[in-house]
């Protein structure tokens, strides 16, 4: 078993480059199968989803080479329709084959998907859309079983701007016949980038208000090329990690500002500032924290996904700060963590309460999911003495060679591979 070990208190000093997004690169790869031919993705991270997401496409027939950050995808020979359980029940996004297939192949079989288990995380809304736009699906020994005789477009109402949802429903909607609108959409960064991206290959999309796009589908589309986003969530990550120890100079390149609206208001309500450095962003902070109040929205509300990489900075502030988790029902866990580590953290049913700023102390943790591990990293290097972090392949997930980032900047973190006896 391998864990990350780290001894924390250093300050840390130095350049990050954040990584393409996990999040936008993972739709990317689900809508290379709605042309045949070769696909470019530029900037894609090298992180375990992304792998995950590409075995599925080479079980259904595809091939791609990665070398470095570029990704070649040939969906030339892919036939087969059916997404394996054995790899969809390693990563949630493997629900996004859904929208993919029934609009390339009008059918396709995909099972209920694993992933971080941070809530109940439903499918409904994938199915009631999927289904308004012509496919018939049933679920069949734990396997969502697609077919349609042809997609029409339609108009089509989420009750909540579900993310992967949208995706899922914009990628059916550009092979569909006629317009589709899909009200009530998701507006996060990642979903405007799989417009793009569905645009190049030849598809109709507009947003025609902030929260409903408008798709004209076509009989066929191309491959195209396209360079992922920057990671927001890593940025946040880092952004906080900049934020976490009064001489910490850390400086941040392909920050995504424009996508960090909100986060950055919080950091500046909590006393962090950004001062631009030639293409870099310096992360600067007040000797002394301010506790916030946070609830995680929808974009461009707070990120659900940095609510607990904040609960970690928020552990410095002076004071009562809150977060009310309004998302996912189970992304707390990390709570019963941190408290191992000292920090004292009152949980409500929803909410979190945090009284700072406390002194933490290293210990033995586990990742629950790729976030709270990610809050756990930067708890660690603000501990005194060593912490060790369990289940760290949950990490890997979605931070791209996040201990390589964090030597580079000085932090004595090293992975560990453990004898069966110590494990
Ligand atoms: N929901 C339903 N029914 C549905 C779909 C969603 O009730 O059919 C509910 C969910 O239970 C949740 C809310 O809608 O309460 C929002 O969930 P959403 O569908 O937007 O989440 P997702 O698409 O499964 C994506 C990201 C997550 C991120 C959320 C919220 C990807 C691959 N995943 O998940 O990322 O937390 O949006 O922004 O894009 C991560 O990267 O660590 C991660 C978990």
């Amino acid at each position: 078993m391998r864990i990350y070990e780290i001894k924390g208190g250093k300050p840390l000093k130095g350049e990050v480059k954040i990584s393409g997004a996990k999040n936008a690169a993972l739709p990317a790869i689900a809508a290379t199968l709605l042309a045949r031919g070769v696909f470019k993705l530029e900037s894609v991270p090298r992180v375990r989803d992304v792998f995950c997401m590409l075995e599925i496409l080479k079980h259904l027939g595809g091939k791609y080479k990665f070398e470095d950050h570029t990704l070649l995808v040939d969906t030339t020979s892919i036939r087969d329709t059916v997404v394996p359980y054995k790899l969809a029940s390693k990563i949630r996004a493997s629900i996004l084959f859904m929208g993919a297939l029934v609009g390339a192949f009008k059918e396709g079989t995909v099972p209920l998907p694993g992933g971080c288990k941070i809530g109940k995380r439903p499918v409904n809304f994938h199915i009631s859309g999927l289904t308004k736009l012509g496919a018939e699906i049933c679920l069949d020994h734990g396997n969502l079983v697609l077919k349609a005789r042809r997609l029409k477009g339609r108009e089509l109402v989420l009750d909540f701007p579900s993310v992967t949802a949208t995706e899922n429903l914009m990628m059916a909607a550009a092979l569909a016949e006629g317009e589709t609108l899909i009200k009530g959409a998701a507006r996060e960064p990642e979903v405007v980038f799989l417009g793009e991206m569905l645009k190049r290959m030849g598809a109709e999309v507009k947003w025609i208000s902030e929260d409903t796009i408008c798709i004209k589908g076509k009989k066929n589309l191309n491959p195209c090329e396209i360079e992922i986003i920057p990671d927001r969530i890593e940025a946040g990550t880092f952004l906080v990690l900049g934020a976490l120890h009064k001489n910490n100079r850390i400086f941040l390149r392909n920050l995504p500002i424009e996508y960090l609206e909100t986060p950055l208001l919080k950091l500046k309500e909590i006393g962090v500032k950004l001062k631009k450095q030639g293409e870099a962003f310096l992360v600067k902070r007040k000797k002394e924290l301010s506790p916030v109040r946070i609830i995680t929205q929808p974009y461009p509300g707070f990120p659900t996904d940095l609510q607990p990489i904040f609960a970690v900075l928020l552990l410095q502030a002076k004071g009562i700060s809150k977060i009310t988790e309004t998302l996912f029902e189970n992304r707390f866990l990390y709570v019963y963590e941190l408290n191992r580590m000292g920090a004292g953290i009152e949980l409500e049913e929803r909410s979190i309460l945090i009284k700072g700023p406390v002194k933490l102390v290293g210990s033995p943790v586990k990742a629950t999911d790729l976030r709270a591990g990610a809050a756990l990293v930067l708890a660690g290097l603000s501990a005194e003495n060593t912490t060790q972090i369990y289940e760290i392949h949950l990490i890997e997930r979605g931070y791209e060679n996040l201990v390589e980032k964090l030597q580079t900047l000085g932090a004595d973190i090293s992975v560990k591979t453990l004898n069966p006896d110590e494990s």
